[in-house]
């Protein structure tokens, strides 16, 4: 069995009614209901957490993978320090096992802000795009 980590970034606890029209409708518990409805529970088993603050997402990488070797792999949608937040790479940096970056959206067709990626280049791939499907794609990626 194997256990991963997923870490959702600042402002994802409001989708449901953030832009819906990038979003969608749907918040981040029916998203992880979705997620759970199509894994193989027996395969591997997911945890979930979202924070609006950078660093409590950098204690969150220490404590689950650096002081504890609680996960197998981590996915992480760092919303908005995606594309700023050296903390979260560093941090990204001194964890061994896969790392997958996930974005409901298509950041490279929008802002052209949102092309500057911090945080991707200490992940071992990103999947962005597709919606909650982003999600399930990185987590069969791993089992
Ligand atoms: C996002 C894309 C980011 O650019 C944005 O800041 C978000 C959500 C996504 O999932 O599409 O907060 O990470």
């Amino acid at each position: 069995m194997k256990k991963g980590l997923i870490i959702n970034g600042p402002n994802l606890n409001m989708l449901g009614s953030r832009e819906p029209e990038i979003y969608g409708h749907e918040t981040l518990a029916d998203i992880e209901k979705y997620i759970q409805a199509n894994i193989d529970g027996s395969a591997v088993k997911m945890e979930w957490f979202q924070s609006n603050i950078e660093g409590e997402i950098v204690e969150k990488i220490h404590q689950s993978f650096l002081k504890n070797d609680t996960y197998d792999f981590l996915i992480i949608n760092p919303g908005a320090y995606s594309h700023t937040s050296v903390a979260i790479h560093d941090a990204l940096k001194m964890v061994k096992k896969q790392k997958i970056e996930v974005h409901l959206s298509n950041t490279h067709a929008r802002e052209i802000f949102r092309k500057t990626r911090i945080i991707a280049e200490s992940c071992n791939g990103i999947v962005e795009g597709f919606g909650k499907k982003s999600y399930l794609i990185a987590v069969l990626s791993q089992v």
